[in-house]
């Protein structure tokens, strides 16, 4: 009796970990989307700059991460991004390195 009650408390909980994995990963896409918008003043509209700004979509991953940790070592001169770059964590770096990467220039 007790092994059947396990059984089913265990599917149970298997049926839900999906779920929970969805919700924790729109989250996530909708932090990085709101951070990456806070960029498209300058960069323009997910990173595709129509201005004097380098533009950020298709940045290969590693540059951008690079160029970011640069800025905020101060080891790249800049006007303005050596200020924002320190705002971000690493993780955060990252997150927006992924997504700028994945947008079409
Ligand atoms: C106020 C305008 C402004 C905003 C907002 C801004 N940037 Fe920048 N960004 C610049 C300018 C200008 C440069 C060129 C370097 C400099 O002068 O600071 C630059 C350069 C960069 C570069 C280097 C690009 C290259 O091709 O070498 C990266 C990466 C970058 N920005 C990322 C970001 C990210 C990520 C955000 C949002 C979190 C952001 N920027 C927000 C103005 C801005």
């Amino acid at each position: 009796m007790k092994l059947i009650i396990r059984l089913g408390l265990a599917s149970a909980m298997l049926a839900v970990a999906p779920a929970w994995l969805v919700v924790a990963h729109a989250q996530e896409t909708t932090a990085v989307r709101g951070m990456a918008a806070t960029c498209a003043n300058c960069h323009g509209t997910d990173g595709r700059s129509a201005g004097s700004v380098p533009g950020l979509a298709g940045t290969d991953k590693g540059y951008f991460v690079q160029q970011m940790q640069d800025f905020k070592a101060g080891k790249r001169s800049a006007t303005i991004m050596h200020q924002l770059a320190k705002g971000f964590s690493d993780a955060q770096i990252e997150q927006l390195a992924v997504y700028f990467a994945a947008q079409k220039k």
